[in-house]
């Protein structure tokens, strides 16, 4: 007899959480101790070109940075309550920036058109992720970027990481054990991934269309 339930703690946190973006706030505050807009801006370093798409923008805070140094932004978010928050506050700060409802996987954009796509703490939750790189790729322009934040397994496999892990393993349907890397490797792309943040349990993934 299987013992394994439908049911799963983790998940359930993480999306009543992620359902209201003040929740999600403090959600982000206090397992980052603090830390995640620091980690969100890693994306900077990589940043060259103008145009760029934020995939999974949640409250718009990565956005609204974006926008204050002057690059041309659009963002996408799957979950209404979330992109309502992000438009909210792109606007209180002054901008005028298009957050589409939309999903990962069916971008309302014609081929070609961004730099660079950023993608903060959202991977996890991407399940179908060779359709989620197709389109990306499809939007994307020759040379053009996708610039992830995520959270998991580091490469060093090391002992504190694996425990927490398997602590939360059970609990959580993300996706913290993919290797993501070598999904854009098959899908062409040339890829570089660093890991940081405590116990290497962040990590940055580069990964440039040919
Ligand atoms: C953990 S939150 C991170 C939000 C923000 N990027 C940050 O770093 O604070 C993940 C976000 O990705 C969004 N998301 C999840 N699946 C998505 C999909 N298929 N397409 C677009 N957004 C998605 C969620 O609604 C959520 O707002």
């Amino acid at each position: 007899m299987s013992r394994t339930s439908n049911f799963r703690l983790f998940d359930f946190i993480y999306k009543v959480l992620n359902t209201w973006p003040d929740f999600q706030h403090s959600l982000t505050q206090l397992t980052s101790l603090g830390q995640w807009e620091k980690w969100q801006d890693r994306v900077f370093e990589d940043l060259t070109d103008k145009k760029i798409l934020e995939i999974g923008v949640g409250p718009g805070k990565l956005l609204r940075r974006l926008a204050q140094k002057g690059y041309s932004v659009t963002g996408i978010e799957l979950r209404h309550g979330m992109a309502d928050d992000a438009r909210r506050r792109i606007k209180k700060a002054g901008f005028d920036v298009d957050i589409l409802t939309q999903s990962i996987y069916k971008l309302p954009f014609k081929n070609e058109v961004f730099d660079c796509i950023v993608m903060t703490f959202i991977l996890g939750e991407i399940d179908h992720l060779d359709k989620a790189i197709l389109e990306m790729k499809r939007v994307l322009k020759k040379s053009g970027k996708v610039v992830v934040i995520a959270g998991g397994m580091p490469q060093d496999k090391n002992f504190v990481a694996k425990f927490l892990f398997m602590l939360v393993k059970s609990h959580t349907s993300l996706r913290l054990e993919r290797d993501n890397v070598a999904y854009f490797s098959k899908h062409g792309f040339q890829t570089n991934r660093v890991d940081f943040g405590p116990f290497y349990v962040i990590n940055k993934i580069v990964a440039v269309k040919q």
